[in-house]
């Protein structure tokens, strides 16, 4: 299995190069992440600029995934939570490279997320994906409990209109 690092600011920034191909042809590939199409490499760099502040902040957690020198994947722990929230965060934006899907990856970074959001006291972590679509199933075979759906909640990157799974998991701390 590939090894998985805790990338601070320097090293996100280091790695945008990867990152941001990673995640533009996440979207060019049609997984609702928040942006649209068109979604060229300088938007996706704009976006890892904006997450590289934030890890910096202490904000985000970011997790990747590396083989053979190159991010392949990755997934984000959002930490920064209202007070009455301190047990709480946030998982976004697993995704693994086109060309690395399909050998159990996504479930080794989540396995990891997991284990780095309790290490941090956060005992209840919350997500939401895409209706209909496989990260559903990963979330489920993790052991993760779906609170409902929001019908029409946001757009896949051409344009329709995308239902959202919102899941929930709490952690043994
Ligand atoms: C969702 C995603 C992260 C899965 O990554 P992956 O590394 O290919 O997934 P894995 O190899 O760990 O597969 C985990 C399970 O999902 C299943 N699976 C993965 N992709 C699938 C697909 N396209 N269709 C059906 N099942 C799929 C696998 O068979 C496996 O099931 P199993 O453990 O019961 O055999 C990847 O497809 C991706 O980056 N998608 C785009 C972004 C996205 O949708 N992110 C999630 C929402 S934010």
């Amino acid at each position: 299995m590939p090894d998985i690092r805790i990338l601070d600011k320097t090293a996100t920034l280091a790695a945008l190069r990867d990152l941001s191909d990673l995640f533009s042809e996440t979207v060019r590939g049609g997984a609702s992440m928040g942006y649209m199409l068109p979604f060229p490499p300088e938007d996706a760099e704009i976006y890892w600029c904006g997450v590289a502040e934030a890890v910096g902040r202490g904000d985000i957690v970011l997790l990747a995934l590396e083989e053979a020198g190159h991010v392949v994947g990755s997934v984000q722990i959002g930490v920064a939570m209202p007070p009455n929230q301190p047990h709480r965060a946030d998982i976004k934006k697993l995704m693994v490279h086109p060309h690395q899907r399909g050998r159990g990856l996504s479930r080794h970074l989540m396995d990891a997320a997991e284990r780095e959001a309790a290490a941090r006291g956060r005992s209840l972590l919350v997500l939401d994906t895409a209706t209909g679509e496989p990260a559903e199933q990963i979330y489920e075979h993790l052991g993760w409990s779906r609170a409902g759906v929001i019908p029409g909640y946001a757009l896949f990157p051409d344009g329709r209109p995308c239902d959202t799974t919102f899941y929930h998991k709490t952690l043994t701390l």
